[in-house]
C-alpha cells in the first residue's frame, strides 16, 4: 500500500439504498467485521474482513477498532460558523434572537483575525464531532468567507460556504448592496469554488433581508456558476412568515417568493420549512429543492415541529438532510441531532426509524447538497470520510448496549444518549483528521 493509504477495521454500516424508499432493514448494510481501505482521498475497498484482508499486502497496517461502529462521515447541511460564540444565548423567538444576539455578534466578522480564530474553533469542533462535510453560512462580510475557506483548505474537510447576501432590514454595518453582494460573491467563487474539497453556496440569508434586486442577483450568480449551491432560510417562524407575506404581497406564499426569483431547483437547500402549505411542499418536490431539518434549533427558538412525514410520504419526496443550525441549534453533534429529530417526529405522531435518522445525518444530507456521488456513504469511489464511534464512550452507553443485539436498537440508543463523546476518530479525505486523545492529530 502507498503512503497515502489508510486502512481501518471494525463493525461498520453503509447504505445500500434510501430507507425512506425501501424498508430500513434492506437499506442499511451492516458488517460485523469490515475493512475500509482509503487511498489518495477515496475509498478503494470496503467489505467483510475475511474477504478483504487476504487481498491486502501482509505488511499493510490496519488500525483495528474494538467495541466501535464505523459509519460514513456526518454531513451537517446547514450551520452558521459565526454563531458559535453565541450558542445558547437568549431563548427568544427568531426575529428577536436575530436582533438581540445574532446581528451584534456577526458585526465582529468585519475583522478577518476574529473570523479566522472562530473559523479555526469551528472546524476543530466539526472534526471532533465526526462531521466531515458541512454547508456553512458566513456573515455579510466577504472576509468572513475568506477566513473560513482559508482555514478549511488544509483540514481535508468538505466545506461548502458562502457570504450572506443581505441588503435590507438589517442593522447599520451589516448590509451590502445587490451589486456589492454580487461582485464579492463572484470573487469568492473564482477564488475558492472547486479548490480541493471546497465549494461555494450563493447565500441570500432569508428573503426578508434581501431586496428584489438582490434576490435577482442571487439567482443570476447561482445560474452563472454551475455546480455552486444556493442556501437560505424558509418558513421557520410564524411572525417571519407573516412579515414575508407583507414584504412580497404579489407572491402566493413563502415558497412563491423563492419561485418568483428563480431560487428553487436541484442544488438549492433551504433551512427549516416548518410552516409550509401543501402547495408549497408540492412546489419544492417538483423542483427537487431540498430542506435542511434543524431540530435542536427549532426547539431552542420555539419555531415549531418540522413535518418530516409530509416531506417524505408523497409521490415525489422532498430531499431532506439533517442539520445543526448552530448558533440557534444547541449542538454541533449530528448524533445528538439525530436524537432530537426522533423527538420531533414523536411529537408529530410519526416516529422516526433510527436507520432513517442515520440516513438523514449522512447520505440524506449529502443528497440534499447534491453531493451523493462524493460523500455520505462507505462505498468504493466515494471520498474517504468515516467516523469511528465508541460504543463504550460512557458507562451508561456501555451498560445499555450490553442489552442490545440488533443494529436498529443500537442506533436508537446511540442517538438517544450519545453525542460528541462517542467520536473516537474522524477520517476525512482518506486521512485521520481527529483521533481522541492524540494531540498531534488535533493540532492541524
Ligand atoms: N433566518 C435568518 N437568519 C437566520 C439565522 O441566522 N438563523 C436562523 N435559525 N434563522 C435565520
Ligand atoms: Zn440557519
Amino acid at each position: 500500500m502507498s503512503s497515502m493509504t489508510t486502512a481501518i477495521r471494525g463493525a461498520a454500516v453503509a447504505w445500500r439504498d434510501d430507507p425512506f424508499v425501501v424498508p430500513p432493514g434492506e437499506a442499511l448494510r451492516f458488517e460485523r467485521d469490515a475493512v475500509l481501505v482509503m487511498r489518495d482521498g477515496h475509498i478503494e475497498v470496503f467489505g467483510p474482513a475475511d474477504a478483504v484482508l487476504p487481498r491486502l499486502p501482509q505488511e499493510a497496517p490496519v488500525t483495528r477498532y474494538e467495541r466501535s461502529l464505523i459509519v460514513p462521515g456526518f454531513v451537517d447541511c446547514h450551520v452558521h460558523y459565526p454563531q458559535l460564540p453565541i450558542i445558547g444565548a437568549g431563548g427568544h423567538p427568531l426575529l428577536e434572537w436575530l436582533d438581540r444576539y445574532t446581528f451584534p455578534a456577526e458585526q465582529a466578522f468585519a475583522d478577518e483575525g476574529h473570523a479566522r480564530a472562530v473559523a479555526r474553533s469551528f472546524l476543530r469542533e466539526l472534526m471532533r464531532n465526526g462531521t466531515t462535510t458541512a454547508a456553512v453560512f458566513c456573515t455579510v462580510h466577504a472576509a468572513s468567507a475568506e477566513a473560513l475557506f482559508a482555514e478549511a483548505a488544509p483540514t481535508g474537510l468538505r466545506i461548502v460556504a458562502g457570504k450572506c447576501l443581505m441588503d435590507r432590514n438589517v442593522p447599520d454595518g451589516l448590509g451590502d448592496t445587490a451589486q456589492r453582494g454580487y461582485d464579492e460573491s463572484n470573487a469568492l467563487i473564482d477564488r475558492w469554488h472547486g479548490r480541493g474539497r471546497l465549494g461555494y453556496a450563493v447565500t441570500p440569508r432569508f428573503v426578508a433581508s434581501s431586496s428584489p434586486a438582490q434576490l435577482e442577483a442571487a439567482s443570476a450568480l447561482w445560474r452563472e456558476h454551475p455546480g455552486t449551491l444556493l442556501q437560505s432560510h424558509l418558513s421557520e417562524n410564524v411572525e417571519e412568515v407573516a412579515w414575508v407575506r407583507r414584504l412580497f404581497p404579489e407572491c402566493a406564499d413563502y415558497v412563491g417568493v423563492f419561485d418568483r426569483f428563480g431560487l428553487l431547483g436541484r442544488g438549492a437547500i433551504h433551512g427549516h420549512g416548518i410552516h409550509l402549505s401543501e402547495r408549497e411542499r408540492e412546489r419544492l418536490a417538483e423542483t427537487a429543492t431540498a430542506l435542511a431539518h434543524c431540530p435542536t434549533s427549532n426547539f431552542f427558538l420555539g419555531s415549531g415541529l418540522f413535518d418530516l412525514a409530509a416531506a417524505k410520504r408523497r409521490r415525489i419526496p422532498i430531499p431532506v438532510g439533517l442539520a445543526t443550525d448552530v448558533g440557534a441549534g444547541t449542538t454541533l453533534s449530528m448524533i445528538a441531532t439525530m436524537g432530537a429529530a426522533a423527538r420531533v417526529a414523536q411529537l408529530r405522531g410519526n416516529p422516526l426509524h433510527p436507520v432513517q435518522a442515520l440516513w438523514l445525518a449522512t447520505a440524506g444530507a449529502a443528497r440534499a447538497l447534491t453531493l451523493e456521488d462524493r460523500v455520505g456513504n462507505l462505498a468504493v469511489g466515494l471520498e474517504g470520510d468515516a467516523v469511528v464511534l465508541d460504543l463504550a464512550a460512557t458507562p451508561l452507553l456501555e451498560e445499555r448496549l450490553r442489552r442490545v443485539e440488533a443494529i436498529d436498537d443500537l442506533l436508537a440508543v446511540l442517538s438517544t444518549v450519545g453525542d460528541d463523546r462517542c467520536v473516537r476518530a474522524t477520517y476525512a479525505g482518506g486521512m485521520p483528521v481527529w483521533v481522541r486523545g492524540e494531540r498531534a492529530a488535533e493540532a492541524q
